[in-house]
């Protein structure tokens, strides 16, 4: 069963399904996405096995709970009219059980600003309001199939290289970093209080060939930019083209030049 993500996420992926859809293997044994986010990938390509992770806690309780609880979840998802008011104070509200931050955190993402997921200094969530007007607060038959389409994954936090030691032969990884590249303003976003540093993109390039080495059919997206490109020689490479979702008006936004590496 394939479904759509349940959560806007930035640096979604949902634009590349038709691109990468035809490069996947048939056959595998595991899916591997250690850069969760929405999970676009996932949620829309990808049968049977997978280990799904990221470094945002909040975002794999929601998962979590989403799995595990849905009807939990939904009764705790707050059902009034949604207004600016009502999202500072969800915002604003310390929750302390599993479902109830699964359950703010899902209101947060459908009710900010693009979707964006942004903490300051001290982990407090501080993106602006900014629901579009069509938005659902609950959307509970997407939410029903991701829930279901989870079940058959593990969904752990974990840092990238942690979640992937034990793909091996057959298996696929797909990385999809927050994009960080040297001496560039091209797409670089702060996804949560962990930034994702030049040090991190030259880690990732050396499992991403460790992997390769393995036999696991590896899959990565970064910023389409000469430092990140060296980073992959030897790779197969796609220059893949998108609109960014990251300037506030639609009018201004750029096209962006990605990579897609694979093995
Ligand atoms: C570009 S987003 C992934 C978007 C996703 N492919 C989608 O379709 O929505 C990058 C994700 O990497 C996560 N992240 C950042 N640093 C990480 C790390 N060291 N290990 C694992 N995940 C990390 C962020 O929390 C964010 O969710």
């Amino acid at each position: 069963m394939f479904c759509d993500p349940v959560l806007r996420w930035a640096g979604g992926k949902r634009w590349l399904i038709p691109i990468i859809s035809p490069l996947l293997p048939r056959r595998y044994s595991m899916y591997y996405e250690p850069f969760l986010g929405g999970g676009a990938v996932f949620f829309s390509l990808i049968r049977g096995s997978a280990c799904l992770s990221d470094l945002n806690h909040e975002l794999i309780n929601f998962y979590q709970i989403l799995r595990s609880k849905p009807l939990r979840l939904f009764n705790s998802l707050y059902q009034r009219h949604p207004s600016k008011d009502e999202y500072y104070y969800i915002r604003s509200r310390q929750v302390q059980h599993d479902y109830q931050r699964a359950a703010k955190l899902y209101y947060l993402n459908r009710m900010s600003f693009n979707g964006l997921y942004r903490v300051n200094k001290y982990g407090e969530f501080n993106v602006p309001f900014g629901r579009k007007p069509s938005a659902n607060v609950v959307e509970r038959e997407g939410m029903l199939q991701a829930s279901e389409k989870l079940r058959r994954a593990i969904i752990i936090q974990a840092d990238f290289e942690d979640a992937v030691k034990n793909a091996g032969r057959g298996t696929i990884v797909y990385f999809d970093p927050p994009y960080t590249a040297m001496h560039s303003n091209n797409g670089f976003v702060k996804y949560n209080e962990n930034i994702f540093r030049w040090e991190d993109q030259v880690r990732l390039s050396k499992i991403a060939r460790w992997l390769a080495r393995r036999g696991v059919n590896v899959f990565v997206s970064n910023a389409g930019h000469n430092s990140i490109r060296k980073l992959y020689k030897g790779f197969s490479c796609k220059i893949v083209t998108r609109k960014s979702m990251i300037a506030a008006s639609s009018c201004c936004r750029d096209t962006i030049n990605e990579y897609l590496f694979f093995t």
